[in-house]
C-alpha cells in the first residue's frame, strides 16, 4: 500500500482541488496509473491537458468521480454497468455510455462524441481531491501520448509535471495498468480495452461481453504504436542476449543491469504492477533493444500481451 510518509496533508489535497476550480492541472496518483487531471467542466483547461501530453483531440478522457451516485449525474449507465460499477469501484474499471443531458463533462473532454468514460478511482489521495473538489475530474494518463504511462510519481513528474499547477505523491500504483475500458453501447456490453478488471472477472459478475469488439473506431485511443519506450521491442524472446535489455517472466531468470523480471513466481499480478516501470528501466539502460519473454494470455496477461504489442508497435 502507500507509505503514510508520502500521504499528503489535508492542506496539499485543498490546494489540489482548488488548482482544479482555477483550471489548472494536477499530478493526482490513482491505484492504476499517475493521472493528468483538470476540469472536466472547463474547456481551456481541459485543452491544456491535450496540449502537455501531445494529444490528438479525437481521443476522448475519463472522467473520473468519487463513485456511481456521481457517475449517473453524466453517464446513462445500464442495468448491467451499474451491477459492474457496485462489483469493481472503486477500481480499475472505467464505463463508457451515452452522455446525459446535464453532464458536468464538456464536449472537448468527451472529444465531441455523444457518450462519456466514468471511472472511481480507488487511491485515497485521489478520492480526497475528488471529493474536495465535488465534480468530475477529466484524468488521461500522465505520460506523453504514445509513452508508457506513468506507475511511479517521479516518472509522472518527469512526462508532464511540467504543466501541472499541482502534485500529490501517492507512491508506487498498486495496479500498473490502465482501466478496463466496457462500453455500454447499442444494448450490449464491449471491451473496449483490457486493463486492471480482467475479462473472466467481467463476465462473472455481468455475464458474457460481446464478441469481436473493442475496435478503434469505438475507442478512439486504440492506436497502434502506443505504451511505447524509446528503444525497440521484441516480443516473445527466449531468452537474455548480450548487449540487449531483457524482461523475464517466472522462475530461473538470473537478473542483472541489463535483465528485470516482471514476476519471479509468474504472478500476473505483479508483472501487472511491473511492467511499465521496467519498460522505463530497460529504455534508461540505453541498451538498443528490448526482448520481453512470453506472458500467459489469461486473467490480467490479456491486458499486459495488449499493452506489449502496441509498445512494439502492432496494431491490436
Ligand atoms: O486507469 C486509467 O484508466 C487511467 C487513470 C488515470 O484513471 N487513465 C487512462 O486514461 O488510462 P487515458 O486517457 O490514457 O485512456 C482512456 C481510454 C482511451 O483509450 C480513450 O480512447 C478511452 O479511454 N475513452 C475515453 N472516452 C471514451 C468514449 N467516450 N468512448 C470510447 N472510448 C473512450
Ligand atoms: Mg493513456
Amino acid at each position: 500500500m502507500n507509505d503514510p510518509a508520502r500521504t499528503p496533508s489535508t492542506d496539499e489535497i485543498a490546494r489540489a482541488a482548488k488548482a482544479l476550480a482555477a483550471g489548472e492541472l494536477v499530478i493526482l496518483p490513482t491505484e492504476t496509473v499517475y493521472g493528468l487531471g483538470c476540469d472536466a467542466g472547463n474547456p481551456r483547461a481541459v485543452a491544456a491537458v491535450f496540449a502537455a501530453k501531445g494529444r490528438p483531440r479525437f481521443n476522448p478522457m475519463i472522467a473520473h468521480v468519487t463513485g456511481l451516485e456521481a457517475a449517473l449525474k453524466i453517464a446513462a449507465l445500464g442495468p448491467r454497468a451499474i451491477k459492474l460499477a457496485e462489483a469493481f469501484w472503486p477500481g480499475p474499471l472505467t464505463l463508457v455510455a451515452r452522455v446525459t443531458d446535464t453532464s458536468a463533462v464538456c464536449d472537448l473532454a468527451r472529444a465531441g462524441l455523444d457518450t462519456v468514460a466514468v471511472r472511481a478511482p480507488d487511491h485515497p489521495l485521489a478520492q480526497a481531491v475528488l471529493a474536495a473538489f465535488g465534480r468530475p475530474v477529466a484524468a488521461p494518463s500522465a505520460n506523453r501520448s504514445g509513452r508508457p504511462s506513468p506507475t511511479a510519481f517521479a516518472d509522472a513528474m518527469e512526462e508532464t509535471g511540467a504543466f501541472a499547477g499541482a502534485a500529490l505523491d501517492g507512491g508506487p500504483c498498486r495496479v500498473g495498468l490502465e482501466s478496463t475500458v466496457v462500453g455500454d453501447l447499442g444494448g450490449e456490453l464491449v471491451l473496449l480495452r483490457p486493463g486492471g478488471v480482467s475479462r473472466e472477472e467481467i463476465e462473472a459478475v455481468a455475464g458474457p461481453l460481446a464478441a469481436g469488439a473493442g475496435d478503434a473506431a469505438r475507442s478512439p485511443g486504440r492506436l497502434a504504436r502506443h505504451y511505447a519506450p524509446e528503444a525497440p521491442l521484441t516480443l516473445n524472446a527466449p531468452g537474455p542476449s548480450p548487449g540487449r535489455a531483457f524482461l523475464g517472466f517466472g522462475p530461473g531468470v538470473a537478473t542483472g543491469p541489463l535483465t528485470w523480471n516482471l514476476s519471479p513466481t509468474g504472478d500476473l499480478a505483479e508483472a501487472a504492477a511491473n511492467l511499465f516501470g521496467f519498460l522505463r528501466a530497460a529504455d534508461r539502460s540505453g541498451a538498443p533493444g528490448i526482448d520481453v519473454a512470453p506472458v500467459p494470455d489469461r486473467g490480467l496477461g490479456e491486458a499486459i500481451n495488449d499493452r506489449l504489442r502496441r509498445a512494439a508497435g502492432h496494431v491490436g
